[in-house]
């Protein structure tokens, strides 16, 4: 495992320029949103956010044995979790959220379907379960919002050898002549959107940070480096716009003989 000086130095920008609006701000937008979050997403993200994760899920789902144990990380209202029982209602899947308004949305849209979610409410950066637990481990639209490296090692740490990591995001476009309209674009469909749901004040105070986050984020391909970096092989890549949405399919490597 070696992750490059560079991204050591980017993680400690990250943190010192947002680690403030994750640890006080970021909980209060997600107390607000849960019972709008879908049509939030949709009105934002002019419905691709729904296109890009059901792409997503399926994706995870053709990589699953079928009786996989399964964690999604940061799972918010169970976006993930929902898709992949609909896929396979034998899988077993547990969830973890700092939110408790969120994972209480998901809970319930859970039992509305008559599906189990084993939900906790914790950090992502220490993830309460024994190394090597899982088949797959999914995080999806929350790792701009999170230490990366800290979280991406716990989620190496409780991969079985040979398990997927799934991961999906907004990630920084690679070509500027996206970047620039794309988070122009953003900074103004976060304010109306906060508007016409009538977001709290904590919520409106986020605005400009949902732009800034991703311009300090990583491109595909960084994101792929910062993978391998971790220990992650067998990296594939899948974007949409250069990074407007991109997913990362790794796998934790067995032990060598
Ligand atoms: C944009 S939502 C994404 C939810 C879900 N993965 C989805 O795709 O719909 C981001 C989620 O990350 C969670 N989150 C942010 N920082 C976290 C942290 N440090 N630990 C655990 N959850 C966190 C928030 O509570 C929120 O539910």
């Amino acid at each position: 495992m070696s992750i490059s000086e560079d991204f050591l130095k980017r993680e400690d920008l990250r943190s010192q320029l947002f680690g403030d609006v994750w640890r006080t701000l970021i909980p209060e937008v997600f107390r607000d949103v849960p019972t709008y979050y879908d049509k939030g997403n949709a009105v934002a993200s002019l419905g691709s956010c729904s296109w890009w994760s059901t792409r997503f899920a399926r994706a995870i789902h053709q990589r699953l044995p079928s009786e996989a144990k399964v964690l999604d990380v940061c799972s918010g209202t169970h976006d993930i979790p929902l898709k992949l029982l609909a896929l396979n209602p034998q899988i077993e899947i547990h969830t973890v959220d700092g939110s408790p308004y969120m994972t209480q949305e998901g809970q319930r849209r859970a039992s509305e379907r008559n599906l189990t979610i084993h939900a906790q409410v914790c950090d992502a950066h220490v993830l309460p379960f024994a190394d090597n637990s899982f088949d797959a481990v999914s995080l999806q639209f929350a790792s701009r919002h999170l230490e990366i490296i800290r979280a991406f090692k716990e989620i190496f740490r409780v991969l079985k050898p040979g398990g997927v990591f799934c991961h999906n995001d907004m990630l920084r476009p690679a070509s500027r002549l996206i970047e620039i309209p794309y988070l122009a674009y953003l900074r103004c469909s976060v304010w109306s959107t906060a508007k016409l749901f009538g977001s709290s004040n904590e919520s409106m105070k986020c605005v400009d940070y949902f732009a800034d986050v991703i311009h300090h984020f990583y491109k595909p391909q960084e994101m792929t480096d910062l993978l391998r970096g971790i220990g992650f092989a067998d990296i594939e890549n899948h974007s949409f716009m250069t990074g407007v949405m991109s997913y990362h399919i790794s796998r934790k490597p067995l032990p060598q003989a």
